[in-house]
Formats: C-alpha cells, sequence, structure tokens
C-alpha cells in the first residue's frame, strides 16, 4: 500500500483555523508540533512542559520509565486527556483550539494499545471495516476490499472470518494495527504494543511496524523493546519525570547519552538484559 499522506484534510503546512507555527526551514513538512504541554492528575504533575516536533515519516520512539508519562502524552495528543496548558498541531493545524472537531482529529490519529481492545463479538473482517462504514461513510463493499488488501499486507488474510478469540495475542495485535490503519491516519500513535505479548510473539508485530516505517507512515511509539527502538526510530525522545530530558538519533542516545538519568535508565535496562 503506498501512503496517501495529507489525502483528507488539511494541507501540509497550515490549516483554516490554526496558524502554522514557524518553520524550521529544512523544507520537510511537519505532521505534528508539541508545544509547551503541561498535563496534572490531581496535585501531581505528569507532564511538564513538553516540546515535541515529527516531521512526515519520522519515526520517534518514546522511552523511559515507567510512569514518566509516556501513555499520557500520547493520550494526550490524540486529545483523549484534556491539557492543562500547551498546544497541539497536526500538519500545521492547532487541534488543541477550543473550535477543532476533535472526532475528525482522531479520524487523522490512529492510536493502538497494549491491550488489543478488539470487538470480541465481531469478525476480524467486521472490526477493520466498522470505522472506515460507520465513521468515514465508505461502502461495505469499499471497506472490505480495503481491509482485505491490508489484512493480506501483514499476513492474516486467512484469518477475516475468525472472531478474535481464536488469534493468538501477536495476530489480535497485527489486526488492531490493521484496524487502526484502515481509516488513513496522518500519524499513528502506538503505546507498548508488545508488552502484553509472549516473547516470540513480538517479533511478528515489530515487523509490522518496520513494514508501516517503511512506507512511510509518521509514527510515536511508546516502548520499552529498546533493540526495536535503536533499529526503527529516526529519533529516540527519554522521557523523566513528565520532561523530554534528552532527544537524538538512537546511536546516539543509546551510546553516548549525556543525561545522568539516561545514562542510568539505559544502565538498568542493560543490566536486564533488555539492551
Ligand atoms: N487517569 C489518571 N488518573 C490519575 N493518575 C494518572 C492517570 N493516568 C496516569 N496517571 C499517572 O500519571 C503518571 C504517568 O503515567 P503514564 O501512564 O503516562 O506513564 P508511562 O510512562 O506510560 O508508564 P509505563 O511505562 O508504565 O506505561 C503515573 O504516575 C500515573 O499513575
Ligand atoms: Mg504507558
Amino acid at each position: 500500500m503506498s501512503r496517501t499522506t495529507g489525502s483528507r484534510g488539511v494541507g501540509t503546512t497550515a490549516g483554516p483555523s490554526g496558524q502554522a507555527p514557524a518553520g524550521s526551514g529544512n523544507g520537510q513538512a511537519r505532521a505534528l508540533r508539541v508545544e509547551g504541554v503541561w498535563k496534572s492528575f490531581g496535585a501531581t504533575p505528569v507532564l511538564r512542559g513538553i516540546d515535541l516536533e515529527l516531521a512526515e515519516h519520522d519515526v520517534v520512539c518514546l522511552i523511559g520509565a515507567s510512569g514518566s508519562g509516556k501513555s499520557t502524552l500520547l493520550r494526550c495528543i490524540n486529545l483523549l486527556e484534556p491539557l492543562d496548558s500547551g498546544r497541539v498541531f497536526l500538519e500545521g493545524e492547532e487541534i488543541t483550539a477550543p473550535t477543532a472537531d476533535v472526532n475528525r482529529v482522531r479520524r487523522r490519529i490512529g492510536i493502538v494499545f497494549q491491550s488489543f481492545n478488539l470487538f470480541p463479538h465481531m469478525s476480524v473482517l467486521a472490526n477493520v471495516t466498522l470505522a472506515p462504514c460507520k465513521v468515514l461513510g465508505m461502502s461495505q463493499r469499499e471497506a472490505g476490499e480495503r481491509a482485505v488488501g491490508l489484512l493480506d499486507r501483514f499476513g492474516l488474510a486467512d484469518k477475516r472470518d475468525d472472531f478474535p478469540d481464536r488469534l493468538s495475542g501477536g495476530q489480535q495485535q497485527r489486526v488492531a494495527i490493521v484496524r487502526a490503519l484502515a481509516m488513513e491516519p496522518d500519524l499513528l500513535l502506538l503505546d507498548e504494543i508488545t508488552s502484553a505479548l509472549d516473547p516470540e510473539l513480538v517479533a511478528e508485530v515489530l515487523n509490522v511496524i518496520r513494514e508501516l516505517a517503511r512506507g512511510g507512515m509518521t509514527m510515536l511509539i511508546a516502548t520499552h523493546e529498546m533493540g526495536f527502538a535503536r533499529d526503527i526510530a529516526t529519533r529516540v525522545c527519554f522521557l523523566d519525570a513528565g520532561v523530554i530530558l534528552e532527544q537524538g538519533p538512537a546511536a546516539e542516545i543509546f551510546s553516548r547519552p549525556r543525561e545522568a538519568r539516561t545514562q542510568q535508565f539505559l544502565q538498568r535496562i542493560v543490566e536486564a538484559g533488555r539492551l
């Protein structure tokens, strides 16, 4: 499948309801810009001034200790959590503006969670075609044809009529990814999508992500799989207590981390045999 970047919605530089932030001058279209995002739960600050930018086709991995705020950041970007302050821009359009259409934003940003959240009473095919039909108004036939194409691409063609409980965890997670892709999102958020899987099933899901990266999908991925992050990420961000403490190319972050906290975190990962 070739990506149809920007096939729906606003253009790549400025949207109707928000002003595009000043360009970085590198000529690459910006897919996502997170600006000064703060978020607390009760009295506990969880995100403390996050700034983050993804160019189109970037694959950015968020790493950091449990509780550092990775999931919260993804949920804020997808507007599943309201921000306390700050702004988020998708392709130049401010999606956190009071006038932004939340449902339209969620159509453009796919999110896949650790727990696959497939509809248990529906076949694989029905899981994948539901949103394109209901939300995008696609005909059953068109949605079905596209779903079959996607299932085929990810080695699931023979599972189309099965119900989720007949599939392995890895297969269910791949269906969850296909379901998100069926909406042709401009950006895909992946939250620890391999954490619930047995080690032998992790590889098949990571291969799907590699294939998506090759196809040019823009992705922001929270992961504990450091080897995978090193392998796939155009950039790695180390999140510590709600702050992006350090970011850079994977090779740099993993072999020459500047910050003591990053060094400590990676040391623990190495000791646990996970890098
Ligand atoms: N809905 C919520 N209500 C209250 N506190 C929350 C809520 N969601 C997250 N938190 C708290 O915010 C902090 C950050 O959580 P978050 O899930 O973003 O961390 P994480 O980096 O994704 O961790 P993990 O690696 O374990 O997934 C944690 O202290 C968590 O308890
Ligand atoms: Mg998390």
